[in-house]
């Protein structure tokens, strides 16, 4: 069994997660998350909001799940949003295309249909299933479709990104903000993608978990003024140049900044938060490294972007987060679909005096012509672009109640002012770091997953950081005898009271009880024994040393919730016990 096949068993026979529908037979690319994985990935995306909403002050939102055509006209899903398909001609399977020229191609997300199939042709590649010939190549829409009421009038479409959701509320989150930029809104939610064969359990999936951050920013000030407080961080960076040449650097954010590397501080910011969540969330330093996107694997919408990425034994580097500037092209796409309004006016530091060019409607004129419309005709005037005004020559046109109303040249003077100018409207760029959160969950569990021998006996441990284990304790008395079990379940109580999540276990020896819990990952045991009722001590066992101290009952508690808010290590508690006794 290779490490992925240790982590999947583990996690389906203990209760993290497994294939769903199993009962049907099952469906590729939709997983079930059992007890234990449910909490993980509560845990997990709780960390994720002490980051980005509690730290970092975003608004989290909440929106539906089915978006409207319209959203994904403006995006660009409805039209780029597909990968290449071929299909055999002789068993029918079907394919992603682009897959089947990797060994070729390095990079096929490049080339159009037509070049990977003629790729395909050129090299003779078959179906991998049985060695038939292979179809042309064509676009397959990922996007679920569905109908919003009877009948086919409202097309409805699952959302296959949970950013569109900020983008659309732009205007309402904008107000909350009191009208001032930066801000920034996230969602933690479902999304869907219909992919065409995922093979990889959680790592594709057809239905998952994204957490994304919408920073919407002036677009002429890419600084972060918290800067500081990450700029010394040391990450591995693996740029578009180091891709060429096949290295990594390892440089501080400040540095990788400096030397032009990573655009600008607001990215850079980004990816240093994210490198630190993934690390609160357990993933290994020395398999976690940050890939530019190079300029032909960009989504349609980036103009930059760097993948948080993480080794995994089977898979190799996976992409676990983006960080992308996305520039406007979001919120200008909504803006032509839908005609609202999305610019922002910002204030400069100081007013400028400058010499503008103004419409100067002739309201002598427009008086008798137009009565009582003609002042609404002169604001309509007014509102106009006057380079708009120049290049449409004789008569213009404004819309007014309703009515679409000529007004003559002669009407209208352009005249150029000195005016007091305090800001003007732009169109606010985004900066995005967005989280698979169920490919995050697995890296966890593969980089917290050991095995190791222990007086000749293997045992399997699950590095889970306390705090992010999904079990926080284990309370277990030594024999499942009513003087041991009241004490222990007192003791369960206390411990539930606090906060914190219990397992309460009596069936087996004690250390096959201490081995299970090793396997799933709770980082302390309780053992309630005899000395617990002469003495009024349990012992403490450290998971990863398998080191065990003596408590007072009294005590207990507080050194618990010390140990798993990492307060405090197990020798320092113990310390700090001897001290106090
Ligand atoms: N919002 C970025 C993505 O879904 O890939």
């Amino acid at each position: 069994m290779d490490r992925y096949e240790q982590v999947t068993e583990l996690a389906r026979r203990r209760g993290y997660m497994w294939p769903a529908f199993e009962l049907y037979g099952g469906a590729a690319g939709f997983y079930d998350y059992g007890p234990l994985g449910a909490r993980l990935k509560r845990r997990i995306e709780d960390t994720w909001r002490s980051f980005f909403v509690v730290r970092e002050g975003f608004s989290e939102i909440d929106c539906p799940t089915i978006g409207v055509e319209e959203i994904f006209k403006a995006s660009g899903h409805l039209s780029g949003f597909s990968d290449p398909l071929t299909e055999c001609k002789e068993c029918k399977e079907i394919y992603r295309a682009d897959h089947l020229i990797k060994h070729i191609i390095e990079v096929p997300d490049a080339l159009s249909d037509q070049e990977i199939y003629r790729v395909i042709q050129d090299n003779d590649v078959g179906c991998p299933e049985c060695g038939g010939r292979l179809s042309e190549v064509y676009e397959f829409n990922l996007m679920f479709r569905t109908a919003i009421g009877p009948g086919n009038k409202y097309p409805g479409y699952l959302r296959p990104e949970t950013a569109q959701g900020m983008f659309i509320n732009f205007q309402r989150l904008l107000r909350y903000h009191r009208d001032a930029l930066p801000f920034g809104a996230v969602q933690i939610g479902r999304s869907y993608r219909n992919e065409i064969s995922p093979r990889q359990g959680v790592i594709r999936l057809r239905e998952f978990t994204q957490a994304e951050a919408e920073v919407f920013i002036d677009p002429r000030d890419k600084t972060h003024p918290r800067f500081c407080e990450v700029e010394e961080l040391i990450l591995t960076l693996y740029s578009r140049q180091g891709q060429e040449m096949g290295q990594t650097e390892r440089m501080t954010i400040g540095e990788a900044v400096d030397k032009g590397i990573i655009a600008h501080q607001m990215l850079a910011y980004y990816v240093a938060r994210t490198y630190q969540f993934l690390r609160a969330a357990g993933v290994a330093e020395d398999r976690l490294r940050f890939r530019q996107h190079k300029a032909d694997e960009m989504a349609h919408y980036a103009a930059d972007c760097w993948d948080a990425e993480v080794l995994l034994d089977r898979l190799g580097w996976i992409e676990v987060v983006g960080v992308a500037d996305r520039t406007d092209y979001d919120l200008r796409s909504h803006m032509a679909q839908s005609q609202a309004n999305l610019k922002v006016f910002v204030n400069y530091k100081q007013p400028e005096r400058r010499r503008v060019v103004r419409i100067k409607p002739d309201m002598k004129a427009l008086g008798p012509r137009f009565k009582g419309q003609a002042k609404a005709v002169a604001q309509a005037l007014q509102a106009m672009d006057p380079a708009d005004l120049k290049e449409s020559g004789e008569s213009v046109t404004v819309h007014v109640d309703g009515q679409k109303l000529f007004i003559e040249a002669n009407l209208i003077a352009v005249e150029e002012v000195e005016e007091e100018v305090r800001g003007e409207e732009i169109v606010p760029h985004v900066i995005e770091p967005s989280f698979g959160i169920d490919r995050i969950i697995y890296s966890v569990l593969e980089h917290a997953y050991r095995e190791e021998m222990v007086d000749e006996e293997s045992r399997i441990v699950l590095g889970l950081l306390p705090g992010i284990a999904p079990v926080d304790v284990a309370v277990l008395p030594l024999m499942d005898r009513e003087e041991l079990t009241g004490p222990a379940c007192q003791i369960v109580d206390e411990f539930r009271r606090m906060g914190m999540i219990v397992d309460y276990d009596t069936s087996g020896s004690i250390g096959r009880r201490y081995r299970r819990n090793d396997e799933v990952g709770t980082p302390f045991c309780v053992t309630v024994d005899y000395e617990t009722l002469e003495e009024g001590t349990v012992t403490i066992r450290d998971r990863d040393s398998m080191k065990q101290i003596r408590v007072g009952v009294q005590a207990l508690g507080e050194t618990i919730s010390a140990l798993i808010g990492k307060r405090m290590t197990l020798d320092e508690a113990s310390a700090a016990l001897s001290q106090g006794s």
